[in-house]
């Protein structure tokens, strides 16, 4: 999928709206097709991977979801997530996550979690090993070393240096009121049976004030997922997006008979239509209904959403649409 201007995007929402209105939630049935997974951003297609290789062997959807994230976790090299991630403004690597299953509506979720590299482990134990569903800072991280996690050290030689260039620049933002650097990764998941799966993880906003919490742990916002109309994830500046609750938005669309890219579309729309100076920054979002149906979309071309798209057993890279051209 190209990025598309706004007359464009509009057009093909309403094209797909006459398509599909008249579907239902009662129509959102399985087709048998398969999974299908959809992340965000380029390290998807690794996540994508690795969930597909989990649900092929045996495992939930659940498993498939929290094991596809880990290997983004894991990974130094993106260094807005996990292992790796940028440090809030006092140097200390501060995780967020949050998992969310369509078949029983329970979520678990961390905020603030130091020292343990795989939040989205851990958010899934709060789901299903406790009658929470969010646990933050100090409790959530002895809750996660009760569970067995183990501490470690969440900077890298890469990610210190980029910390001390940030500090040590005189003019440097002072990110009380602005910042950079929050991509996530988010995964939503069908199983092809009906039922479906959302996900997100991240070291949120790059020099963050401590304690700032945003979109991507919190149900209904960073993630939301129900077997009855679809799941969704959304990515970008949390700190807006939160304001809006997209993922929950984009579901209930899907629960009144929209396809997932004009759930995805009308999420856009909503946020254009109460902030005309939107464009300034990153937000997007993706989708999937119970049938493996996807939607994605970005607010504007100039930051375009790339997510990864696994369907029948291989994977693509593809670009959102973008709302504002
Ligand atoms: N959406 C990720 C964040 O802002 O923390």
């Amino acid at each position: 999928m190209e990025p598309i201007d706004r007359r464009t995007f509009l057009a093909a929402g309403a094209a797909t709206a006459a398509s599909l209105g008249t579907a239902s939630p009662a129509a959102a049935k399985a087709d048998k097709s398969g999974a299908v997974f959809l992340s965000t951003w380029k390290w998807g297609v690794h996540a994508n991977t690795r969930a597909a290789e989990v649900l092929d062997g045996g495992g939930s959807l659940l498993d498939a979801v929290e094991k596809g994230i880990n290997v983004v976790e894991d990974d130094p090299n993106v260094m807005t997530v996990g292992y790796g991630g940028l440090p809030n403004a006092q140097g200390e690597v501060e995780l967020d996550a949050g998992i969310m299953d369509g078949t029983t509506h329970r979520a678990g979720s961390i905020c603030n979690l130091h020292k343990i590299k795989n939040p989205i482990s851990v958010a899934r134990l709060v789901m299903e090993r406790t009658r929470h569903t969010t646990l933050a800072g100090e409790g959530a991280l002895q809750f996660a070393i009760a569970m067995g996690f183990a501490p470690m050290q969440l900077l890298t030689p890469k990610s210190l240096e980029a910390w001390l260039k940030w500090r040590s620049t005189p003019d440097r933002k002072s990110f009380w009121i602005d910042g950079e650097h929050h991509d996530t990764i988010g995964m939503v998941a069908a199983d092809g049976e009906g039922k479906v799966v959302a996900g997100c993880s991240t070291s949120g906003l790059a020099w963050k004030i401590p304690g700032r919490v945003a979109d991507s742990p919190l149900v209904g916002c960073g993630y939301y997922a129900d077997d009855a109309a679809g799941a969704a994830s959304a990515t970008g500046d949390g700190d807006v997006m939160t304001n809006y609750c997209t993922s929950a938005f984009i579901v209930q669309q899907m629960a009144r008979g929209a396809h997932p890219q004009e759930a995805c579309e009308e999420c856009m729309r909503m946020m254009a239509r109460s902030a005309p100076d939107i464009h300034t920054d990153m937000y997007c979002v993706i989708a999937i209904n119970p049938r493996g149906e996807i939607g994605a979309a970005s607010m504007n071309s100039k930051q375009p959403l790339q997510y990864a798209h696994w369907r029948g057993g291989s994977g693509t890279l593809e670009t959102a649409a973008a709302f504002l051209g």
